[in-house]
């Protein structure tokens, strides 16, 4: 079974294009809504809350977790791969894992600098994330002359897992951000959307870039993660038969949340558009 793990609903964005694209294995998917947000927490807690995740979901079937967070893919990912895995894993006969874990931001990076027409990109993510410098740092190592400008949205996150990603008081903080962003660098032609909340604001973020900017200044370009996320795991799937054939094959969702199940179903039945089954747990 394949693991999908956020500290809230973001996952959903990422878990609805892998779905998509690969529908014949089985997922389960984790939301830490209780302890959400995870961008303004520091290192180790982030580090230790997504190591509980993932031994959870390890030790309730799961042989392949992808951390559907920036945040944690960012802040645990790496001490995760190297320190955690070898004690949490069997091994094969080569010495590797049987199971695994995958994080977001590598594949996200490869895509990006095919994109840009300018070479300015503008990385919208948490306060964590941001000041981890995860995106500048692994952007530069393909492509040095890509220009990366960040810009931290600490209010975006509460306001989707409140329900609140259509009201009208988003719209606020929503040009408060974007505005702070292009000010930085006006020569920014592709916007990443780089916590796996964001694309549940992204009408909001259209709108708001169609007042920001002036008639007649070249459009820029919003990149959400999830099919990026997705066409990568389809890859690793084909490239690693031996993780591959592990992944049960019928097609089943199951969702576990450590908030209240009703609060999930509510918000996750409208976003995956079908009936979910949620259980609550405690990590
Ligand atoms: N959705 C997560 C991300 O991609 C983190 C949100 C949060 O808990 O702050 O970064």
């Amino acid at each position: 079974m394949i693991g999908v793990f956020d500290s809230g609903f973001g996952g959903l964005t990422i878990l609805k294009e892998i779905r998509r694209r690969l529908p014949e294995y089985d997922y389960l998917y984790l939301g830490d809504n209780a302890r959400t947000p995870y961008g303004t927490r520091s290192f180790d807690v982030v580090y230790e809350y997504t190591l509980q995740a993932v031994r959870y979901l390890f030790s309730h079937g799961c042989n392949l977790v992808v951390l559907a967070c920036n945040t944690a893919s960012a802040k645990a990912l790496r001490s995760i791969q190297q320190n955690d895995l070898p004690c949490m894993s069997p091994m094969f006969s080569d010495g590797k894992p049987q199971k695994r874990v995958l994080g977001i931001i590598r594949p996200t990076v490869e895509a990006i600098g095919k994109l840009t027409r300018t070479g300015h990109v503008g990385v919208l993510a948490t306060q964590g994330t941001v000041v981890s410098e995860s995106y500048p740092i692994e952007i530069h190592k393909i492509n040095t002359s890509v220009r990366v400008v960040q810009q931290a949205c600490p209010m975006w996150v509460p306001i989707v897992e409140n329900g609140e990603a259509d009201s009208p008081g988003a719209d606020y903080f929503v040009d408060k951000y974007l505005a702070e962003i292009l000010a930085k660098d006006p020569e920014i032609d592709t916007l990443l959307l780089a916590c796996t909340h964001y694309p549940l604001l992204r009408p909001k973020i259209e709108q708001s870039l169609r007042r920001l900017q002036p008639e007649g200044h070249s459009e820029v370009s919003l990149l959400s993660q999830g099919a990026i996320v997705a066409e990568s795991l389809k890859d690793y799937l084909r490239r690693h038969p031996e993780i591959e054939t592990q992944c049960g094959r019928g097609g089943k969702c199951s969702y576990l949340t450590t908030e209240s199940e009703h609060k999930f179903a509510q918000s996750a039945t409208i976003f995956m558009a079908e009936e979910i089954e949620v259980k609550h747990i405690d990590l």
